[in-house]
């Protein structure tokens, strides 16, 4: 984590919950006035109290820390609402459920928005048999590649990972698959929908 929590971040989540900053510092045992200085960036709450003013505020040290106050919309865990992240320094890949604060390389990573795949990123599927042999033609240069693909169904996913100077194809169990994507290291995430 690169930075400390700021006054803004404190005033906007105290605020959205509707806490008076009486209300915040009674529940943290410090005077209304500390409150008062965090926000109007004339002092830092003591590194003791990142824990109490975070669970103060109904959310975690590290989404505090990082300003983000993230709800995950999908409580009911429909794997098709998928969402993926992508470091941009290390290439780590990860895949939620739903909306979850990950971070990497000391970056925190949004959600990649998947776009409709284009024509330098269409994926051709082919059946056969049980399996949906994928392709895509495009680069796989080290410069520019296809780093995954990937086959969302209502149950599960299926990620394959390429290498630069590799084939860009991949097979997948084609049971009950509704979604295949494919992410370009250098134009993002794109899907089509089966
Ligand atoms: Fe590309």
């Amino acid at each position: 984590m690169n930075r400390y929590v700021t006054g803004a971040v404190i005033r906007r989540l105290r605020e959205s919950r509707k806490m008076t900053q009486e209300e915040l510092a009674e529940r943290i045992y410090v005077s209304g006035k500390a409150v008062s200085k965090w926000e109007t960036g004339q002092g830092f709450p003591d590194i003791s109290l990142l824990e109490p003013l975070a669970s103060a505020l109904g959310i975690s040290v590290i989404e505090l820390l990082s300003g983000e106050d993230i709800k995950n919309a999908n409580r009911s865990a429909n794997m098709l609402k998928t969402k993926f992240y992508v470091c941009p320094v290390c290439g780590n890949i990860i895949q939620s459920t739903g909306e979850a604060l990950h971070s990497c390389c000391g970056i925190t990573l949004p959600p990649l928005e998947p776009e409709a795949a284009d024509a330098e990123h269409t994926i051709c599927a082919e059946n056969v048999e049980d399996e949906y042999y994928v392709t895509a033609d495009h680069p796989m240069t080290k410069e520019h590649y296809i780093s995954f693909f990937a086959a969302v169904s209502d149950q599960g996913i299926q990620l394959v990972k390429l290498y630069p100077e590799g084939p860009a194809e991949a097979r997948f169990k084609k049971s009950r698959v509704q979604r295949l994507y494919v992410y370009c290291n250098r134009h993002g995430l794109f899907q089509i929908k089966m």
